[in-house]
C-alpha cells in the first residue's frame, strides 16, 4: 500500500488549480442509468472513487470510456438492476444507484453500504423517500430490495437534509411523470450540478420560494453534455494547506462563493485572503493565528468534510481553538495522530479543543479517512523533520494527484511503496 513521505518546514507557494467535484461527479456519473442516450461528463477528476463508479456503471451494463478528464457513458445492451456487494462496500456512495435504477425498472437490489469509519451511517431516509414515491423496501440477506407495481410523485418530507437522499431521491423522482416535491433538502452545490444534469436531460428541477426543491419528472429522458462543478472541499483544503505554512497560493478554477464559510473563518482567524471571481490568493502573514470555534453544518454552515483539515490548522494557533462536529459521530479519528505529531487535542463527544502548539513534529501517522488523510499531510508540510503517512488510499479517495499538487507549490511529498520501492 503506498505511503506518503512528506519533508516540512516549506511555505507553499504558486498556483494550484481545483479539479472537478468528486460529490457532485458521483451523482451524476449515477444519472446516466436514467437513460440510453449517450452521457459525455468532462473535467472529471481522476480519483478512487471516480473509477469505483465506473466500475459500478461498467457491472450494470453501461459502456464507460475514460480519457483526459472526459467520461463518455453509452448503452450497451440490456442494463441490469442488481449490484455486486463487492463494488458497494468499496464507497457508500454507490447506494446512489438505488434511485435511478427503482424508478426505471421498478426493482432494485442493491447491498446496504452498512456502517464506515466515521458512524453508522443509515440510508433511512433513502428509504422513507422511496416509500413515499410509491415503492416497498425490505432488506434480505444484506441486500435492500426495491420494488413497486408503479411509483407517483409525492409531496416527501426529509427528516435531517442529507445530501445522499436528496440526490438519491431527485433523481428516482426525474423519470416519475408529475410534480413531487422534496423538504427539508441539501442545499449543497453538488444538488445543483444534479439539478443542472436532470435539467438538461428533460424534467424540471427548482427550489421554490419556500426552499423546496421541486421535480417534474417525464416518462423518458435524454442524454447530456455537461462540466462538473469545481471542487470545494479540494479548495477548501488546498487553502487551509497554504494557510497552514503561511504560504502564498492562488487557489485556481474554483467558486469562491462555495467557499463562504471557510473564507470567512479564515480571515477572522487572521489569514490574509483576496478573493477573485474564481480563484482565491492566500497571502502570507507573520501575526499570530487566532482561534475560533467552529461547528460543522449543512451548506452554507461549516462543511463536515473541512473540519480534519480546519483542525490541522488550529493546532497552531495561539490560544485554544474548538470544533463541534455536529454532522458524523465520529469524524475526529485524525485527532490522535495530529497528536502524535505534537497537536495538543482533546476529544469528548462531538466536541474537539484544540490548544495551538508553537511547532508540530514530523511522526509516522496512519491516515484513517479521506479527509483526515488530508489533514494529516498538512501537518506534515508544517512539521519539522519527516511525517510518514500510510493508508494514502483513503486520501487518493477524492483528491487528484495530491503529491503533484503540491509538489507544484513547493512542497516535497512523495509516494512509495514499501512492498515495491527501495528507499
Ligand atoms: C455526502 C458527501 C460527504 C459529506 C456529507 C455531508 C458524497 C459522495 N459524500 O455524504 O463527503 O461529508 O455529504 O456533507 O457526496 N444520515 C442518516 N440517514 C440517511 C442518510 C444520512 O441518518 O438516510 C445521516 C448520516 O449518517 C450523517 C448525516 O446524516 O450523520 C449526513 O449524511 P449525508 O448528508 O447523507 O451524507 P452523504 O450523502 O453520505
Amino acid at each position: 500500500m503506498d505511503r506518503f513521505l512528506v519533508e516540512g518546514g516549506r511555505k507553499l507557494k504558486g498556483t494550484v488549480t481545483v479539479s472537478g467535484s468528486k460529490n457532485a461527479c458521483l451523482p451524476v456519473l449515477v444519472a446516466s442509468l436514467l437513460t440510453d442516450e449517450p452521457f459525455v461528463l468532462h473535467r472529471v477528476p481522476d480519483l478512487r472513487d471516480v473509477r469505483t463508479t465506473l466500475k459500478i456503471l461498467q457491472a450494470l451494463g453501461k459502456k464507460v470510456q475514460y480519457q483526459n478528464g472526459t467520461v463518455t457513458i453509452l448503452a450497451d445492451g440490456a442494463l441490469k438492476n442488481t449490484l455486486p456487494y463487492e463494488l458497494v462496500k468499496q464507497m457508500r456512495a454507490s447506494f446512489w444507484v438505488a434511485g435511478p435504477l427503482l424508478s426505471r425498472f421498478k426493482q432494485a437490489v442493491i447491498p446496504l453500504p452498512g456502517g464506515c469509519a466515521l458512524g453508522a451511517r443509515p440510508v433511512d431516509i433513502h428509504l422513507k423517500g422511496f416509500e413515499r414515491l410509491g415503492a416497498a423496501c425490505t432488506t434480505q440477506q444484506g441486500n435492500v430490495v426495491l420494488s413497486a407495481q408503479a411509483l407517483h410523485p409525492a409531496k416527501i418530507t426529509l427528516r435531517f437534509p442529507s445530501v445522499g437522499a436528496t440526490q438519491n431521491l431527485m433523481m428516482c423522482a426525474a423519470l416519475i411523470p408529475g410534480e413531487t416535491v422534496l423538504e427539508n433538502v441539501a442545499k449543497e452545490p453538488e444538488i445543483e450540478d444534479v439539478s443542472a444534469v436532470l435539467r438538461q436531460m428533460g424534467a424540471e428541477v427548482f427550489s421554490d420560494e419556500k426552499g423546496r426543491l421541486v421535480v417534474r419528472g417525464r416518462s423518458a429522458l435524454h442524454g447530456v453534455e455537461h462540466t462538473v462543478v469545481a471542487d470545494r472541499i479540494e479548495s477548501g483544503s488546498y487553502m487551509l494547506a497554504a494557510a497552514a505554512t503561511r504560504g502564498d497560493v492562488r487557489v485556481e478554477g474554483c467558486v469562491p462563493e462555495h467557499n463562504s464559510m471557510l473564507l470567512d473563518c479564515l480571515q477572522e482567524a487572521g489569514v490574509p485572503l483576496e478573493i477573485g471571481a474564481d480563484y482565491v490568493q492566500v497571502k502570507p502573514y507573520d501575526t499570530p493565528l487566532k482561534p475560533l470555534r467552529v461547528k460543522t453544518a449543512p451548506y452554507p454552515g461549516f462543511a463536515t468534510d473541512l473540519q480534519a483539515p480546519w483542525m490541522a490548522l488550529m493546532s497552531l494557533c495561539n490560544g485554544t481553538a474548538e470544533v463541534d462536529e455536529d454532522i458524523f459521530e465520529n469524524r475526529f479519528m485524525h485527532a490522535p495522530e495530529l497528536v502524535r505529531m505534537g497537536a495538543d487535542i482533546v476529544t469528548e463527544k462531538s466536541i474537539a479543543r484544540i490548544t495551538g502548539v508553537k511547532k508540530l513534529s514530523g511522526a509516522h501517522v496512519m491516515a484513517s479517512d479521506l479527509r483526515g488523510g488530508f489533514a494529516l499531510l498538512i501537518a506534515g508540510l508544517c512539521a519539522s523533520g519527516v511525517t510518514e503517512i500510510e493508508r494514502v488510499y483513503h486520501i487518493d479517495r477524492g483528491y487528484e494527484n495530491p503529491e503533484g499538487k503540491l509538489n507544484a507549490l513547493g512542497a516535497r511529498v512523495t509516494r512509495y511503496n514499501p512492498d515495491k520501492d527501495d528507499f
